[in-house]
């Protein structure tokens, strides 16, 4: 297994849905270890003693072809509770000789009301008011598996939660791991603690001690180099290193010149005066500047913005002799994301970048103390290590920065426009107890001019868009819905106070059709 050998888990087998994440982290925030693997992964596992249960996820493959992703009945002989999520039910009842069925007709997408039919060990409390759930398939369960019995059915799908109690073989045919589905966390928490049986013993601050014992074992007295940019990643990964070795760390700060306004001198004096950090610091943002001159194509901004942050990173990091490793703040879910169970390859939409992600050429090892962890873990442990809290409970900020925010031509003029309206509406969030609620929000400048007029005169100045959106993960998300004061005093503090802008528009897409960059 990939983490941990020796500690009680529910394992979470992934036939590729886009949620199997939030399955690992509900299990998580019940406060049970989790992790995600592989169909392959799992036929090699010969020794089951610590795995507590296991989920089978959802995913876009149908059991109703000749070809499908399975798991080897021998698993439903080893007295492990199994819980089965969407394609998980369908596959369970497969393998049971239930009867599946493709149909169009069959479709259930969004929400779905419950009927409960038995009750389970499964429901305990489940059962609401509303049974709200989200479905999200077009097979479905038509006949039940031979001693299986039907908990709950929807109007269009009858065999919506089954169980074999004695075999502790459950499925459902929505997902309770999304927030749509209303008391979906009951689902797990009757799974974990009714039928598995399992303790709650998984606490993220308490592993502060095991990581830093980790990362001295495994450097010695070898050196690290590592991208610090700020953000809650690399800077929770910075101060785990430090605390292990100290002095052989060293950290690169590269100012881009296309960081919110002042972030980068405050993070600069954070990491060197409170933390002491071995801090580098190199100012780029002339080159960068340079080379972004009349690029106004999105990728080709990517692009440039990448290649010449990992340059400056390689030059500066060969002035040190002797290191050993490059440290990544790498999560959790880039992990799963990079081991697709599927194989398939999804289109590109961005080119992403990452601070501090890359340099192969360099040859170093890598150290990745944070890649088994989510966000939201990487919080508790930056607030056990004592991380500012402005740093902590930053929102996520892409890698190019303000340049994939202005949309068109990145000039001086406009970076400086931006940072001043992005300043005030995230300081605006802040002090109306918004900032928290909201999972990211910028302020981005569109590429035309429009007339307005102030006083007795014509403008004719840039549009300033705003966007804040609340998500799980960055993977879908849903625009904030603001009261209508809140848009009319944010509209009006931007435009008296900064030079350039004379509209503001607020963006009411969600992610999907959108994403949540302009670029
Ligand atoms: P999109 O725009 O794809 O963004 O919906 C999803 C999340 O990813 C962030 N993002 C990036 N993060 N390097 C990063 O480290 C990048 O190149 C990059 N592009 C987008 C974005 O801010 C959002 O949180």
């Amino acid at each position: 297994m990939r983490f941990h050998k020796d500690k009680e888990k529910v394992i979470i087998i992934d036939f590729g849905s886009q949620v199997t994440k939030l399955i690992a982290r509900r299990i998580r925030e019940l406060g049970v270890y989790s992790e995600i693997i592989t169909p392959k992964e799992l036929k090699k596992i010969t020794n089951f003693q610590n795995i507590k249960g296991i989920i089978l996820s959802g995913g876009p493959s149908t059991v109703t072809g000749k070809k499908y992703e399975s798991v080897p009945k021998q698993i439903f002989d080893k007295k492990i509770p199994i819980l089965g999520i969407c394609y998980g039910l369908q596959l369970i009842a497969k393998l049971f000789r239930g009867k599946i069925k493709p149909s169009n007709k069959r479709r259930e997408f969004g929400r779905a009301i419950l009927l409960k039919k038995k009750s389970s060990l499964l429901t305990v409390k489940f059962f609401n008011s509303t049974n709200s759930v989200w479905m999200s398939h077009e097979d479905a369960v038509i006949k039940l598996p031979k001693n299986f019995k039907t908990i709950a059915s929807t109007k269009d799908s009858k065999l919506t939660i089954i169980e074999n109690s004695k075999k502790k073989i459950y499925g459902v045919q929505f997902h309770p791991e999304v927030t749509h589905t209303k008391n979906g966390k009951q689902i797990f928490k009757n799974f974990l603690f009714l039928i598995c049986k399992i303790k709650k013993k998984w606490n993220v601050s308490s592993q502060k001690k095991r990581l830093i014992d980790a990362i001295k074992q495994k450097v010695r007295k070898d050196k690290v180099i590592c991208a610090l940019s700020g953000g809650v990643d690399s800077s929770v990964t910075a101060l785990l290193i430090n605390k292990a070795i100290k002095k052989n760390l060293i950290c690169i700060m590269v100012d881009t010149g296309l960081m919110r306004k002042n972030e980068f001198e405050y993070t600069y004096r954070m990491f060197k005066k409170k933390y002491k950090l071995n801090l580098k610091l190199i100012n780029s943002s002339r080159l960068f500047l340079q080379k972004l001159k009349n690029i106004s194509d999105p990728e080709k901004k990517r692009k440039i913005i990448g290649k010449l942050f990992i340059k400056i990173f390689e030059t500066e990091a060969k002035k040190y002799k002797n290191i050993k490793f490059l440290a990544q703040g790498t999560l959790y879910p880039d992990i799963i994301e990079s081991k697709s169970s599927t194989g398939s390859k999804t289109s590109k939409i961005k080119s992403h970048h990452n601070v501090g992600g890359l340099p192969k050429k360099m040859k170093l090892k890598l150290l990745e103390p944070l890649k088994e962890f989510f966000k939201d873990e990487v919080r508790i442990l930056g607030k056990s290590l004592g991380l500012d809290k402005k740093i902590n409970f930053k929102h996520p900020f892409p890698g190019p920065g303000l340049g994939i925010r202005i949309i068109g031509d990145v000039t001086p003029e406009r970076i400086k426009i931006l940072q001043e309206a992005d300043d005030i509406f995230i300081k605006e969030l802040v002090n109306k107890g918004l900032y928290e609620k909201i999972w990211q929000a910028y302020a981005a400048l569109l590429p035309i001019k429009t007339v307005g007029v102030m006083g007795d005169s014509r403008t004719y100045e840039n549009i300033c868009l705003l966007r804040a959106v609340i998500s799980e993960d960055g993977m879908t998300a849903d625009y904030f819905n603001f009261p209508k004061f809140f848009l009319d005093s944010i509209s009006n503090k931007i435009i008296n106070n900064v030079k350039g802008i004379n509209r503001v528009v607020y963006d009411i897409t969600s992610k999907p059709p959108s994403t949540i960059e302009l670029e």
